[in-house]
């Protein structure tokens, strides 16, 4: 069993990051993968409710409680505390597989999750395993060389089935959601609907890339499925009435985003994002509270940029700087381990990003990993043929072109991981970090400086 801060503790801990009274978004808001699940995980004390509300197995986090590591990629991160409500609200896209792995791991463990703490959208969306067939001859059909292209980037997808599970859910004659793993005979005739077509759709893929798959077979599916199912349809709730619920009953909802504000699928940097609204306005659509009722946003971002995957990056460092950066931030991916791109913290894209988001506060992860760097720079131009850049650019051929204008700051000469408050940083640290909150006008109210939860300068 984890131990837990008590609540006092993290009372503090709402008091001193400054956050208003009610409900709070905590969302990513560059590239994924900025340290979200910590901060999701050090507030959920404090909150009655954490609910998530986009994407699916693609994300991933890692929380440290004392000596023990988790790695979820689904399981809300406030999970970890008893007597929490636990919400997977209707944006999220669900692996039955991967999501009846973490159940039985964390009980493993000894943690409690039953029906009164976790909570599955019944309007969900269920990702299955020949989204991910489809993912992956998608992106070899999209990589492809042809006539006109000799080299074309591909989206560099986590191979999730995320973005065809989205897609049938706009379609919806081939979607399958959580509600109707509950009526397993009415499954079975959908599926005998679906899985001609999809045998249509890989066969096609299969055909054109030289690849090749079996076809599915829509009763070895529904068998497959039928043991998840038994585990996970006790679950299902409607999660929209019952967080209005925990809405009018004062209590307080921690909205945990996946993936980040860049990966957005309408304000990211399209196409190389991912298939839901993970910036803070997903929040709302995927769990069914609206917008009014979340006073605070807090943005979650990383002293440096990362990004995995395809896609310009402005501010990548392909060099000996980058590499330690990787290596000092373990900068490898928590779903798939690739290995990520690593560069110096671009304020231009960040300012975007707070906007779209509306964040409140920031947080900003990963401090101790800048500690032994003599000097720092950050992004606070575009420039591109000579001339100032205004704006953020609507697309990944504009992006492509923009080079970084730096402002360069002192190293913070000196480890950083025992501050346990802003005010006990090194002033260059703390100069870096008012540096940030002066150019987006949003105050940096935390900043990590380890792993574990009491790893943190807070305000
Ligand atoms: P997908 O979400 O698997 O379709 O991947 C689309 C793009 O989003 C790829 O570039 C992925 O690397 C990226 N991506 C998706 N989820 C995350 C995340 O949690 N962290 C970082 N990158 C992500």
């Amino acid at each position: 069993m984890p131990t837990t801060a008590s609540n006092t503790e993290s009372a503090t801990l709402i008091e001193r990051m400054g956050l208003k009274p009610g409900h709070a978004t905590i969302v990513g808001l560059q590239w994924g993968d900025e340290g979200k699940g910590k901060v999701v995980d050090m507030l959920a004390a404090e909150f009655d409710a954490v609910a998530r509300y986009n994407g699916g197995a693609n994300a991933g986090h890692t929380v440290v409680v004392g000596d023990e590591k988790y790695a979820l990629h689904l399981m809300p991160s406030g999970i970890l505390y008893p007597g929490k409500v636990n919400v997977l609200g209707n944006g999220v896209v669900i692996d039955p597989e991967q999501l009846v792995k973490e159940i039985t791991g964390l009980r493993e463990r000894g943690l409690t999750i039953d029906p009164a703490t976790l909570f599955i959208s019944s309007r969900a969306h269920v990702v299955l395993p020949y989204h991910k067939t489809q993912d992956r001859l998608q992106e070899a059909a999209y990589t492809m060389p042809n006539a006109l292209d000799q080299v074309v980037e591909g989206i560099g997808t986590t191979g999730r089935g995320i973005g065809p599970c989205y897609a049938d859910k706009a379609l919806r004659s081939t979607a399958v959601r959580m509600a109707d793993l509950a009526d397993l005979e009415s499954l079975r005739h959908q599926l005998h609907r679906i899985v001609p077509i999809k045998n249509a759709t890989l066969k096609a893929l299969c055909e054109y890339t030289g690849e090749t798959h079996e076809p599915i077979n829509a009763d070895a599916l529904l068998d497959w499925i039928k043991p998840l199912a038994d585990i996970l349809v006790p679950h299902l709730a409607d999660t929209a009435g019952l967080l209005h619920k925990v809405g009018d009953e004062d209590k307080r909802i921690l909205f945990e985003g996946a993936n980040a504000t860049l990966l957005d699928i309408d304000h990211g940097t399209y196409p190389y994002v991912t298939s839901s609204n993970c910036s803070s306005l997903g929040a709302h659509t995927g769990t069914g509270v609206p917008g009014h009722a979340v006073g605070n946003v807090i943005g979650i971002v990383k002293a440096y940029q990362t990004r995995v995957g395809g896609g310009p990056m402005p501010t990548e460092l392909n060099d000996a700087t980058g590499d330690r950066i990787r290596e000092v931030g373990r900068e490898f991916g928590t779903t798939t381990g690739r290995p990520r791109r690593c560069g110096w913290i671009d304020l231009v894209a960040l300012r975007y990003t707070a906007r779209v988001s509306g964040a409140t506060a920031v947080c900003v992860m990963l401090l101790d990993v800048l500690a032994d760097l003599p000097e720092l720079k950050l992004c606070t131009g575009y420039r591109v043929d000579g001339k100032a850049y205004d704006g953020y650019p609507a697309t990944s051929e504009e992006l492509a072109k923009v080079e970084p204008v730096y402002e360069t700051l002192p190293g913070f000469a000196g480890p950083v991981d025992g501050c346990k408050s802003i005010a006990e940083l090194p002033e260059s640290a703390r100069a870096y970090l008012d540096f940030i909150a002066d150019y987006l006008g949003v105050p940096v109210v935390l900043a990590s400086v380890g792993p574990k939860r009491d790893q943190s300068a807070v305000r």
